[in-house]
């Protein structure tokens, strides 16, 4: 690479559940490793050893009768470790991170399904994320059915958010396209209802539309 290493880029994956985010921010990093950028996947909650213990209370329900402010500030407190000891590290290195959920889903889950205050809610991201938004987030979306019905497949016992009812859900498909059309440079929506690999596909297109082609302009256009 060139002489200074420049700051690596930030993708997040964000959707409701069964969306297949794990399973893309994998085929994702794969393909950017393939084109020679070093890649750092990480996930929330957790993705740093502190935010891996919260996580542990967070999606057994523990935190669930404190209410949705209370979740929403301890997301955002393994949110702050997980930025800390992991995410800025890493793009400071030039590395490439891609996070498997990001603040958009303490926007949606508890923000707007918890029914927050929206100038709360702001504060708290202001806080926790500051400067550090992604470069680009991809919202995986799909018929809120279909993606619970993934999700409950892949495990016999649901965790605290896929054990909400249907209309939780189909809320939340719908405040993550609404952070998509309030965000559209930062957002793309992609269409998770097909097969993996045209999802892949669709992801790896965005990214160049969104990341590469700006970071590789004199080579493009060399004859
Ligand atoms: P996880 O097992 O990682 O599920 P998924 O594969 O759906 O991402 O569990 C994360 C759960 O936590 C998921 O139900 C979404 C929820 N969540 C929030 O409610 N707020 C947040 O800020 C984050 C990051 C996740």
């Amino acid at each position: 690479m060139g002489e200074t290493t420049s700051r690596g880029r930030f993708i997040t994956l964000e959707g409701g559940e069964g969306a297949g985010k794990s399973t893309q921010a994998r085929l994702l990093a794969d393909s950017l490793r393939r084109r020679g950028v070093d890649t750092l996947v990480t996930r929330e909650p957790g993705g740093s050893p502190l935010a891996e213990e919260i996580r542990g209370a967070l999606l057994s329900g523990a935190v669930a009768p404190l209410g949705p402010a209370a979740e929403a500030i301890m997301f955002s407190a393994a949110r702050i470790d997980h930025l800390e000891r992991t995410i800025r590290p890493a793009l400071a290195a030039g590395q490439w991170v891609i996070s498997d959920r990001f603040a958009d889903s303490t926007r949606a889950y508890q923000g707007v399904l918890g029914a927050l205050a929206p100038a709360f809610m702001r504060e708290l991201e202001r806080v926790a994320v500051g400067e550090n938004r992604p470069d680009l987030t991809l919202v995986l979306d799909l018929p809120a059915d279909i993606g619970l019905e993934r999700a409950r497949a892949r495990s016999s016992v649901a965790d605290r958010f896929e054990a909400e009812g249907q209309s939780f859900h189909d809320g939340l498909r719908e405040a993550f396209l609404a952070i998509a059309r309030e965000e559209p440079d930062r957002c793309v929506v992609i269409d998770a209802d097909q097969e993996e690999e045209r999802v892949a596909a669709d992801i790896w297109r965005a990214v160049e539309d969104r990341l590469l082609d700006l970071d590789e302009p004199d080579m493009e256009r060399l004859p």
